[in-house]
């Protein structure tokens, strides 16, 4: 039983994409496999096939229908916001221990993918962020950044607030942004200078998951 934390340096960097290719890989290995986006915004419950919760109640193979999606995602949002702000909205809160414990094991499945939100330092209400959530769990992190120029940046700052909390970092995933001024391969060969020994992997723009390279070496020494 492993659980993992899939974060990103940002929002739209690809986390969702990332974590269903991941259940597809893993449940193409023979293992079992169960996936979380506990908290969500910017979610439209007249759409539920386009919300994360649905992209990975999809790689899953199960049905997407607003029970299951209550189960794999109980704090759901509407507003296009941070998720302290998208709550506060609503006048409702994400109650950091029921979140924490929420994420607990799942005994009856070999892995659990556990989706965060937005990038590493996004609030989760007045007092905590994402990075106090996964030091709560304290489980390995697969983090997903992009191409795009500043992406050194944002990656470095992103690993080092992990590292300073102690935060085992699985890998990290370099996914092509749309707007690039050097190829993957540069922008993770310095990355992978920065994070060693933590590996850094290529993620191409693709058409589907079912072209994605590879990942599971990254949770095999876990596994
Ligand atoms: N490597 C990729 N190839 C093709 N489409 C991608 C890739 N990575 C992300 N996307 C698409 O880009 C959008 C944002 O990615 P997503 O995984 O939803 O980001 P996040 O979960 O971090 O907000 C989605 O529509 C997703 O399908
Ligand atoms: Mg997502």
């Amino acid at each position: 039983m492993s659980r993992f934390f899939i974060s990103a340096s940002g929002t739209e960097i690809g986390k969702t994409f990332v974590t269903s290719t991941l259940i597809t890989q893993l449940r193409a290995a023979g293992h079992s496999v169960d996936a979380l986006k506990p908290v969500a915004t910017g979610y439209d419950p007249r759409e539920p096939e386009r919300s994360d919760s649905g992209v990975l109640l999809a790689a899953l193979g199960r049905p997407i229908d607003t029970r299951l999606i209550e189960q794999i995602t109980p704090w759901r949002f509407e507003e296009p916001l941070s998720p302290d702000m998208a709550a506060d909205r609503e006048e409702r809160s994400i109650p950091f221990t029921q979140l924490v414990d929420f994420c607990a094991e799942r005994p009856r499945v070999d892995v659990t993918l556990i989706e965060g939100i937005g990038g590493i330092m996004v609030p989760l209400d007045s007092s905590h962020t994402v990075l106090d959530w996964l030091e709560a769990l304290a489980i390995p992190v697969l983090l997903i950044v992009g191409g795009y120029l500043g992406t050194l940046s944002h990656t470095l700052t992103a690993v080092g607030m992990l590292r300073s909390r102690g935060q085992e970092l699985a890998g990290i995933i370099v996914n092509e942004s749309a707007d690039q001024p050097v190829t993957l391969v540069e922008t993770a060969n310095v990355i992978a200078r920065f994070v060693e020994p933590a590996p850094v992997l290529l993620l191409p723009r693709l058409q589907g998951t079912d072209q994605a390279p590879d990942f599971l070496p990254l949770l095999a020494p876990y596994l």
